[in-house]
Formats: C-alpha cells, structure tokens, sequence
C-alpha cells in the first residue's frame, strides 16, 4: 500500500498508552495527522486518547482503540510496545499490516540494577525484528532517541535528530517526511534496517546520561547540512 500524498495521514499506534506512544501520539496530531491510540485494552486506549486529546486542545484528532482496530484503518503503523511483547503482540497483526509502513521505536533495553543493559537480537536489531515478525510490511526503524519525556512536554519544543532506516527506500522517505513534520525534529536518512542497531544501542547510552546529568537528552548529528 502506498501512502497518500496529502500531508494528513491516519496514524495507528501499537501500545500507544505508555509514555513513549503517548508522546508520538500528542506531537503528530499537533503536527495534523490523525492519530489512534492502540492497547491490548479499548477502553484504557480510549480513556488515555481523550486526556491526550484535551491536553493538546480542541483542533487534534486523538482516538483510541484496541491495537488490532488502531491498525486496521491506518496509512502507517508505529510500534511502540517493549521489546518483550513483540512475538506475542505482531503475528496477529501481520495480515491487517501487510504492505503498510510499520515504524519501530522499540531498543531492546533491560533494567539490571537500574542501569539499562541492551539485550543481544540474533536478527541485529529489535527494528529487523519486526521486520521478521512481519514480512510482508515496510520495516523502517526511527524516534528510539526521542525521550518520551521530551515528547509529553508540550511546552517545550523538541531539538533532536532522529535518524530513519530502512531497506525500503520510499518507506524511509515518507517517514524522514513524518518526522520532519514534528517541530524540532530535524530526520535524517540512516540507510538500511541494519542501521537500527547502533540508534538502539545509542538510547541506553542517553538513558545513563539522563541519569548522570538529570536530563532528557536526544541526539544532534553535526556536520550534516539539511
Ligand atoms: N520511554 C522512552 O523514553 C522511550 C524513548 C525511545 C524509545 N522507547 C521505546 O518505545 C517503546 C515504548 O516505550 P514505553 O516507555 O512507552 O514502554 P511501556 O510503557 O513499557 O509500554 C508501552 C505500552 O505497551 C503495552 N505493553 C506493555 N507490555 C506489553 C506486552 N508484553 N505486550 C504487548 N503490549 C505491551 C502497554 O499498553 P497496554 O497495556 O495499554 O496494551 C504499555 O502502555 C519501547 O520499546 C522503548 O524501548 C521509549
């Protein structure tokens, strides 16, 4: 499926009730897209989408729905659901998904002793793990460096990079095209999915950062004019 070219497009969020779905949900309705927030619970996805919807003022469009209705009427698809949940959470979307652009956020981080450990993904990344969960989706991999902290800060104008890969180059594309969209987001292109791993394994280095410097860091790329 082909995304359409107008500026709006019908977002559906996978897990979009916690903090980092929440975020995306908030800035991309600001940004004009209408956006559904997905849960294994309609009714927490609809309780949660009206506080987001009332925080962000009359003009968005925030709905919630159960993650299997949040996805089927979507233009593109963003996953943001821990790690651990993937095999039990994507198979069953695999056939509403298929040909759709699907958006992972997900770093395959664990807490030990309150310091974030990265778990090993025998695919590369937790990105090429959706992407083998779903074969039949455009796979691209992005907002894993974007604090959710930053992104529920409505007041605050984000000043981050986020860095887009894929094997699909149109996918990744129109999603450079998505994020740019968010205000204080400069996207830039990371090539392939197998890019995924180092953005990933970067968001445990920022979340010690954060911890170090009691802060809400991102990441700027310089050297890089766009
Ligand atoms: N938090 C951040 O600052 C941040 C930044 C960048 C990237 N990320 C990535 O974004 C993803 C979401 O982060 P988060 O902090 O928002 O996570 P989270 O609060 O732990 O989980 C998000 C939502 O996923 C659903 N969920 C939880 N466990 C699940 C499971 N086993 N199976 C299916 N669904 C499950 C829950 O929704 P329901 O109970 O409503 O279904 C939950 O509200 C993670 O993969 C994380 O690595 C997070």
């Amino acid at each position: 499926m082909s995304l359409p070219e107008p500026e709006i497009w019908r977002i559906g969020l996978v897990g979009g009730t916690g903090p980092e779905g929440r975020g995306l949900a908030q800035r991309l309705a600001i940004a004009g897209h209408a956006v559904v927030v997905g849960s294994r619970s309609a009714n927490r996805a609809k309780e949660i989408a009206a506080e987001l919807a009332a925080a962000c003022g009359d003009q968005v469009s925030i709905t919630g729905a159960d993650n299997a209705t949040a996805v089927s009427d979507a233009d593109l698809t963003i996953v943001t659901i821990p790690y651990s949940g993937l095999p039990d959470t994507l198979p069953p979307l695999a056939d509403s998904l298929r040909s759709h652009i699907v958006i992972s956020t997900i770093a395959p981080i664990e807490f030990r002793e309150g310091r974030p450990v990265v778990l090993p993904v025998e695919t590369g990344s937790a990105a090429q793990e959706v992407a083998r969960l779903l074969p039949e989706s455009r796979v691209v991999s992005a907002f894993q460096t974007v604090d959710a902290h930053a992104l529920a800060d409505l007041d605050h104008e984000l000043d981050t990079d986020v860095l887009v890969s894929s094997d699909d180059t149109e996918a990744r594309r129109l999603v450079v095209r998505l994020a740019n969209g968010i205000a204080g987001v400069r996207a830039l292109s990371a090539g392939r999915l197998a890019s995924s791993r180092y953005v990933e394994e970067c968001t445990a280095l920022l979340i010690t950062l954060n911890r170090i410097y009691k802060a809400h860091s991102g990441i700027r790329i310089t050297g890089v004019d766009r």
